[in-house]
């Protein structure tokens, strides 16, 4: 795992996208592993850049959403579909046709299982995500897996934790509005993304990225299974590092691995 502190959070959002670009194929049609919340939206105006440089093109590319709620009519401005379409393919340039968010319409169990399912398979059809974006909530959560869910779990359907609701209830007119369900990219089915970038930044971050990232392994903090993935990148603004104690060592190895001192 490669932890990367940076001064600010716009500092975090660059060396970020910096991560993203360089775990991209070379070619058209990269396949990529989208979060929504507020921790990467600095992350897609970077990307958004290095499209319009050139640097990258965004056309033919894929994008997996992480989760879903169950139960927005479709259309609902806080579905994660809308927050992707507005945040994401239409800052980046990733064609909408290439938009895949988990199903949260399902009216029973059986159905939105089913669609889980469907989204496993569709993510395997499209030869696996190459860069999955990521970010951590308060709790540790990754996607909507709420501490305690399977380090294997797969996408599923799953309810949500007061806590996050909570938290969410600032997109929503009223408390009781925010979902009490949702689908979730399981914790295994995000360990198969090639790379992972996880971006965090503020002081409120600092204790579940401690967790995630010096804690041990284990559903209690899902954010730690980072340190399972072979090729993990942890970005950070000083604030969301601040909880960390190998500092020291993150900022040396940071140096690259050149030989000389
Ligand atoms: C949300 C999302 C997560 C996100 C997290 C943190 O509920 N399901 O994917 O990483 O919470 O959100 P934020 O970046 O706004 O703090």
């Amino acid at each position: 795992m490669e932890v990367i502190v940076t001064p600010t959070p716009e500092s975090a959002a660059s060396a970020a996208a910096q991560a993203v670009l360089s775990g991209l194929p070379a070619g058209a049609g990269p396949v990529l592993g989208l979060a929504t919340g507020s921790s990467p939206l600095g992350l897609y105006a970077e990307l958004a850049a290095a499209a319009a440089a050139g640097r990258v093109d965004f056309s033919a590319a894929k994008g997996f959403a992480l989760d879903e709620y169950v139960g927005l009519p479709a259309g609902h401005v806080q579905s994660y579909r809308e927050v992707l379409i507005r945040e994401v393919c239409e800052v980046i340039g990733l064609p909408m046709a290439g938009l895949n968010v988990p199903d949260g319409s399902g009216a029973t169990q059986a159905e939105l299982e089913a669609g889980a399912a469907a989204y496993d398979a569709a993510i395997a059809a499209a030869g696996g995500v190459d860069v999955q974006i990521l970010g951590i909530g308060a709790n540790g959560h990754v996607g909507f897996n709420e501490p305690g869910s399977s380090l294997s779990s797969r996408t599923r359907l799953k309810r949500l934790t007061a806590r996050t609701r909570l938290d969410n209830a600032r997109f929503f007119e009223h408390d009781g509005d925010v979902p009490t369900h949702c689908i979730t990219q399981g914790l295994g089915t995000v360990l198969e993304a090639r790379r992972l970038v996880l971006i965090a930044t503020g002081a409120a971050k600092a204790a579940a990225v401690a967790a995630a990232v010096e804690g041990p392994l284990t559903a209690s903090c899902p954010g730690s299974i980072l340190q399972w993935h072979a090729d993990a990148v942890v970005v950070l603004d000083e604030a969301a590092a601040s909880g960390l104690a190998n500092r020291e060592y993150y900022d040396d190895a940071a140096r690259g691995l050149a030989l000389a001192p």
